[in-house]
């Protein structure tokens, strides 16, 4: 794909637009047809619409066109080597000079062109956003880790990132595990093992409470008393709380993602009475069965449950005061949710009662969805009351990545081979890497299976593949440097390979692909990116000679590697892998 900011397009584009005055730009630019890819052109015009305009066949367009690009001053400043017409198409070659001037300009410091694109925006990200006393399960590691790797995308364009880790941490179920706690269990046991053991009891109450319905009221009241702040209830809730975050902490620190807020949902409980009196002040409070709701019927969604007849207040309820708290404190250009699937209902109903209560901003809300992350049956051993544990995962993908590591190891050469700490080192990187690659490979409104063979596939579509081919291109740049050989920001790149030009061409589209996953919020659109930069460099890897070939020629696919190297450091660092030196 062409980026049509590149300057030398946007040079070609212009001159085009001004010899042929009407021709309602912009124009068509394609790449060059496969077969053509033996005369390595780099873009493609198609003259059917022109030659309309200009009255005369495509092909003798196309050729008209071509000679007055090839007049001697227009072709210098325009940076074209050679032009080539074929059935109507015009086939463009830019000289090497413009391409390397551009790559050096766009790559080099990476994304630098691309640096001030969003620099106006402010964005609010709720993501991760766990349950406390629950175990951190797989499902919330995709909100982790397209979260996560959406704030540094956004980032890295420049806009101003707020990350939020909206914890689930109010609730009914609080009143529950107050009620399992005191009824079944201990301050012993929850210390054994804090997330685990409080899930334990959770799951108790559960299959206690079937037959013994006293239990269900019970755990009501307890969740009454905590809204109205009895001091018991606050201070079993806080340790709970606390002694969740302490492991959640560990997956973060694990997973390199961080937050600027951890404000859970019990955040908002101040605002809610104010939010309630708005939405009453706004006619929008109706009573049904003595409960508060939103009636949203003519919009054709079910109504939004408010305040039950208890009195206490609901997920819906604080998603509300949220995004009044957020609009009010932050002012920003867009809040961002990155949540499952399953909630796109709740969502599209909060916003539209955010609509109804006539704020503005609520069209800047933005429910970025994603599908399930799903297990062969059976074939997890990790199951507990359902929940698959990312923290077991981690381990899992670490241990068969130490495996792998071991053995490779085992076949290098004694000089290369790394000592025990390095494999760990690295196994730790890979495992990681691996999961979270897998985790942001799909589009992320697909449903994905979970399969260790794809994720650790050192080969295939993975995060190792891209890992080990990072140090592929470093240990190569470090060769060429003990080679004495000479490269720098001055290097002219020679491309006369077409595997050089077509790496170059992938290497220039890089930072308009990072736009686009901004756009999209959609990371995997970065993997694809990376993966389709990886197999062009390979092949460069495997047809062209790069230290053994001619010396003339060393120096600039160096330069290229380099070049290579540096965007695939940039991409993985976006989506959050780690590129180990060695592997
Ligand atoms: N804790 C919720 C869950 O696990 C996700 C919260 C997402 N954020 C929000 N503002 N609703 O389902």
């Amino acid at each position: 794909m062409i980026d049509r900011r590149l300057e030398f397009i946007q040079n070609l584009e212009s001159f085009l637009l001004k010899q042929n005055a009407d021709w309602a730009g912009p124009l068509q630019f394609e790449e060059p047809p496969a077969t053509d890819q033996t005369q390595n052109f780099d873009l493609a015009i198609p003259c059917f619409s022109l030659s309309k305009i200009r009255k005369e066949a495509p092909q003798k367009c196309a050729e008209n066109i071509s000679s007055q690009l090839m007049e001697v001053t227009i072709k210098e400043k325009l940076g074209i080597e050679l032009t080539a017409v074929v059935k109507g198409f015009l086939n463009i070659r830019f000289s090497a000079d413009i391409l390397a001037k551009s790559a050096l300009e766009r790559i080099e410091e990476p994304l630098r062109s691309s640096a001030k694109a969003l620099a106006k925006e402010k964005i609010v990200i709720d993501y991760s956003s766990p349950n406390i006393a629950k175990p951190f399960g797989i499902g919330h590691l995709r909100s982790t880790n397209i979260g996560g790797a959406l704030c540094r995308i956004l980032t890295s364009l420049g806009a101003q990132v707020i990350r939020i880790n909206h914890l689930g941490d109010w609730g009914t179920q609080f009143g529950k595990m107050i009620t399992a706690y005191k009824r079944f269990g201990s301050a012993e046991f929850v210390r054994g093992d804090p997330v685990n053991n409080l899930y334990k009891l959770y799951v108790e109450f559960h299959e206690r409470e079937k037959d013994d319905p006293a239990l269900l009221d019970e755990a009501r009241e307890w969740f009454v008393k905590l809204e109205k702040g009895d001091p018991e209830a606050l201070e079993l809730w806080k340790w709970f709380k606390d002694v969740s975050y302490h492991e959640f902490k560990r997956l973060y620190d694990r997973l390199g993602v961080d937050f600027d807020y951890v404000t859970g949902e019990s955040f908002y409980n101040q605002l809610m009475e104010k939010t309630a009196e708005r939405l009453e002040t706004a006619k929008l409070l109706k009573k049904s069965e003595g409960a508060m709701i939103v009636d949203l019927e003519e919009f054709g969604m079910p109504p939004v449950l408010i305040r039950k007849s208890d009195g206490s207040t609901l997920y819906a309820t604080r998603d509300l005061a949220t995004a009044e708290y957020r609009a009010k404190t932050f002012s920003p250009t867009k809040i961002v949710y990155v949540v499952g699937g399953e909630q796109t209902l709740h969502f599209r109903q909060v916003f539209k009662v955010l609509e109804m209560l006539g704020y503005d901003w609520a069209k800047n809300c933005v429910h970025v969805g994603f599908g399930l992350i799903k297990f062969p049956e059976g074939k997890m051993s990790t199951r507990k009351g359902n929940i698959v544990l990312l923290e077991q995962v981690l381990d899992q993908s670490e241990k068969e990545a130490l495996k792998i590591v071991q053995e490779k190891n085992k076949e290098k050469p004694e000089e290369r081979r790394l000592t025990e700490n390095e494999e760990f080192d690295i196994a730790r990187a890979v495992g990681t890497g691996a999961v979270i690659f897998f985790d942001l490979h799909a589009k992320r409104t697909k449903d994905i299976l979970f399969n260790w063979k794809d994720i650790l596939n050192f080969e295939g579509d993975s995060g190792p593949y891209l890992q080990y081919t990072h140090v592929r291109l470093e240990s190569l740049i470090e060769r060429a440097k003990n080679e004495g050989i000479k490269f720098d920001d001055k290097t002219p790149l020679s491309l006369e390979v077409p595997e050089e030009r077509e790496l170059i061409r992938r290497l220039l589209g890089f930072p308009a692909m990072v736009e686009a996953a901004a756009r999209e919020f959609e990371p995997s659109m970065i993997s694809h990116e990376l993966l389709d930069i990886a197999a062009s460099f390979n092949r460069f890897y495997m047809n062209v000679s790069i230290l053994k070939g001619e010396e003339k020629y060393k120096a600039s696919r160096i330069q290229l590697v380099r070049f290579t190297q540096r965007v695939m450091q940039t991409g993985l660092g976006l989506l959050g892998i780690e590129c180990p030196k060695k592997m």
